[in-house]
This record gives C-alpha cells, sequence and structure tokens, in this order.
C-alpha cells in the first residue's frame, strides 16, 4: 500500500526540525574533538570561514531541490534524469554508514547517564572512558538502544517525534551549557584554553585541516547526505528558504562555539590533551562535573538533553534511508524501519567493537570506527554535496532568484552554485585526500 507522504505542520516546525537535525553530536562531541587534534584556533578559523561563506550554498540548494521535485534522494535526482539515479543512492549508503559510528557515540551517552545515578567514584576519567569502550558487550547494547530509540520514534512519524524535543528541550540545552561555560571559563589556568581557541597560529595550516574543516562543517550542518533535502521534501509552503538556512548555520554555530568554550579551559585547567580523539569531551566533561557542586544532577541534566539533541539528529539521518525504503521499495514505514534497525546494527556491532577486540583490524590504518567517521565525513559527504550542487545548478537549474528578493544575492548564488563551490569542493578533495 502507497503511504502518504509526510509534511510538517508548519514553516516553524520545519526549521526546528532542520536545527534538530543540525545540532547535534557533531556539535558537542565532535566539533571538539576534530578541532583538538588539529590544532584549535587555525581549524576555528578555517571551519568559520567555510560556514559562513560555501556552506550555506549547498546547504540552501539541498533545501530547494528537496522542495521542488517533493521526493527523497533517490526520486529527486531520478526525476531530473534517470541516470542520475546513482548519485541519489549514494545519499542513503552514506547515512547508513554515518549511523553505524553516531549510534556508538549516543550509546555513550546513555552510558553516562547511568554513570550519573549510580555516581560512582572515579578518579581517572580516561580509565574510566577506555575501560567501558573495550568492552565488547556493554559498548555494542548501548549503541543498539539508542537506535532502538531513534527508529521508534521515527516509526511514530516524522512531526510527533521530533517537535517535542525540538520546541522545549533544545533551548534548555543551550541554558546548561551556558552554565557550564561560566563554571568552565572561571577554573584556574582556563585562560589557556581560550588562547588555544581563539589565538590561531597559522604556521599548523594544511591541506588536510582543510579538508577536515570541510568535513565537519558539512557533518555538522547535515549537508551532503540527502537529510536536509528529505526535510526540505516535506514542506508545504512556498517561502522562506534562505532564511530557513540562515537560522541553522547561525544556531548550530553558537552551539559548536559554546562546546568549545565549555571544553577547552575545562582541559587546560585539568591538565588534559586537547588531541586525544573521539573520547575527548567524554573525559573532559565528567571532570567538569565532578568539580561542581550538585555535579551529579548537571551532569545528569547535561547529558540527558545531550540525549536528546542526539536523538533528534539520530532521526534525521535515519530519515534518508527509511524515506528510500518507503518511495522506492514501497515498504511501510515500520517495515522500513525494522529493516534499517539490521542494516545499520551489522555495520555498528563491528565498529563498537573496534574499541576492544578488533583494535587491531585497520582499514587505512584507522579502526572501523574512525575509518566510518573519516570516509563519510571527509569523502563521501563533500562528493555528494559536489554532486547536489552540479545536479542543481546544471540540470535542474536552480536560480537564486526563485528564493531569493536581493538580485545581487541571487547571481552570486548562482555563480556560487555552478562554479564557486564545486570548484572549491574538488580542490580540497584533491588536495586532502593526496
Ligand atoms: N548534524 C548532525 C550533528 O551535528 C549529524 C548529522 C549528519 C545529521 C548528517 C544528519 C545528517 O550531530
Amino acid at each position: 500500500m502507497e503511504e502518504q507522504r509526510p509534511s510538517w505542520t508548519s514553516r516553524c516546525s520545519f526549521i526546528l526540525a532542520a536545527v534538530g537535525s543540525a545540532v547535534g553530536l557533531g556539535n558537542i562531541w565532535r566539533f571538539p574533538y576534530i578541532m583538538g587534534q588539529n590544532g584549535g584556533a587555525v581549524f576555528l578559523a578555517v571551519y568559520l570561514l567555510l560556514i559562513m561563506t560555501i556552506c550555506f550554498i549547498p546547504l540552501f540548494a539541498e533545501l530547494a531541490v528537496g522542495k521542488i521535485t517533493k521526493k527523497e534522494c533517490i526520486g529527486a535526482y531520478e526525476s531530473v534524469n534517470p541516470k542520475l539515479k546513482f548519485f541519489g543512492v549514494l545519499n542513503p549508503i552514506t547515512g547508513i554508514l554515518i549511523s553505524s559510528f553516531y549510534f556508538i557515540v549516543g550509546g555513550w551517552i546513555i552510558n553516562y547517564i547511568f554513570l550519573g545515578f549510580i555516581n560512582p567514584k572515579i578518579s581517572d576519567y580516561s580509565e574510566y572512558f577506555s575501560i567501558f569502550t573495550n568492552e565488547a558487550f556493554s559498548n555494542c547494547v548501548y549503541a543498539l538502544i539508542f537506535l532502538f530509540i531513534c527508529i521508534l520514534f521515527s516509526a511514530r512519524g516524522i512531526k510527533r517525534g521530533i517537535e517535542f524535543a525540538n520546541n522545549f528541550l533544545m533551548p534548555l540545552f543551550a541554558v546548561i551549557l551556558i552554565g557550564l561555560i561560566i563554571f568552565s571559563v572561571n577554573l584556574p589556568n582556563a585562560y589557556l584554553g581560550i588562547e588555544y581557541m581563539f589565538k590561531p597560529d597559522f604556521s599548523k595550516l594544511n591541506s588536510h585541516l582543510f579538508l577536515s574543516a570541510l568535513g565537519q562543517a558539512l557533518f555538522t550542518l547535515s549537508i551532503g547526505m540527502g537529510a536536509i533535502l528529505t526535510y526540505g521534501s516535506y514542506i508545504k509552503e512556498d517561502k522562506g528558504i534562505a532564511k530557513s538556512a540562515y537560522t541553522i548555520i547561525i544556531s548550530d554555530t553558537l552551539f559548536a562555539l559554546m562546546a568549545g568554550v565549555m571544553i577547552f579551559p575545562a582541559i587546560y585547567s585539568f591538565g588534559l590533551e586537547p588531541n586525544s580523539g573521539a573520547g575527548l569531551v567524554f573525559v573532559t566533561l565528567p571532570y567538569i562535573f565532578s568539580q561542581m557542586p550538585h555535579g551529579d544532577i548537571v551532569s545528569i541534566a547535561f547529558f540527558v538533553l545531550l540525549l536528546a539533541a542526539a536523538i533528534t539528529s539520530g532521526i534525521s539521518i535515519i530519515e534518508v534511508p527509511i524515506a528510500a525504503l518507503v518511495e522506492r521499495a514501497k515498504f511501510s514505514r515500520t517495515k522500513a524501519c525494522v529493516v534499517l534497525y539490521f542494516i545499520i546494527s551489522a555495520i555498528a556491532i563491528p565498529a563498537a567493537l573496534s574499541f576492544g577486540i578488533l583494535n587491531d583490524f585497520r582499514i587505512c590504518q584507522k579502526t572501523i570506527f574512525d575509518f566510518l567517521d573519516f570516509i563519510t565525513s571527509n569523502c563521501l559527504m563533500p562528493l555528494n554535496a559536489l554532486f547536489l550542487c552540479l545536479i542543481a545548478g546544471w540540470c535542474i537549474k536552480i536560480s537564486g532568484k526563485q528564493f531569493i528578493n536581493n538580485n545581487i544575492v541571487a547571481a552570486l548564488f548562482d555563480i556560487g552554485l555552478r562554479y564557486i563551490v564545486p570548484i572549491i569542493l574538488i580542490f580540497l578533495l584533491y588536495v586532502g585526500l593526496k
């Protein structure tokens, strides 16, 4: 039976869902750790430059293609030209690969919520983090629980599940973050963290840093795997795409900056290493909480809200393959959710085990987890964004004038979409992967 396409109740609910998709683990977990591995302030400078200039264009284009074609990714590209179908298929594949590591990190949050309740006396959080991620069973089970929660929300349909989390929980999350920032910047030696974040050393600039910054910018804005395109295809009304794109970029950047200002001062204050990788936030935050009055309660509140942010993003990641299964394979939404649960689990379990028993299994010298993160953010997402710009600019011939009132901005958009952004993406992919 053919299911009716879902749609947003209002423009506001669409914007909230798109912001909910953007703001998630990418801001709080991935941004500080990638920045820590890439020299701090110099990475931030490149990242902000990319976010404020070129990322607007693919974000806008995804929204527009979704809105114009009213189809999920594969159908959207196919409706332009059947030969383009392959480029559409890459999007849900990227989504499945992203899910396979994103849901593991979501599982860590659930673990930390329990930790807040049990409140054991832990003196070394780095050791705690490596012990629990090494433990095959719990690392897998928590990831599968997180995946189950997102799938459950998705199975209930896009509106009911996401709107509550976005309307009420995100503003509350911002309030907690501000409280933690105030605490963090008042710790001893906090100024070293602020310097690390805002005093760039441009001698550290290199091509890999540019590619990492681009990967992070695309990842955090949810561009380059069809999530925004799919959400855009559920919009009913005709106006406001440019405003939506700005809102997504600004809110997402604010959350990332807040996460940085919360984490880096604390890292320096507690004598931790900023370049310690994926566990960075999960090691630093418990130290902050352990030093705070009522830290156990703040910790539970923080991780519950982070979980809500991660769920709204997780839902948007799986929405891409779900929409493809529902609209292309004519699955019911429930059946699509069940099938996807098994597919993602099959990839997520080896990735979860790569912290422990599969740690020696390397692909391009990376563990399965790191490889999935790298291949999606630094390769597939830029590639998908490139194909999107080319298809939107040259095949669908989207013009800025359709959506933007200002003629100069509209003309700049057209040039950016057809020439500048594709050239930059090709260049960054080329030099970064060389
Ligand atoms: N932007 C999300 C985050 O920052 C992750 C995401 C990536 C969501 C790609 C959808 C698509 O956590």
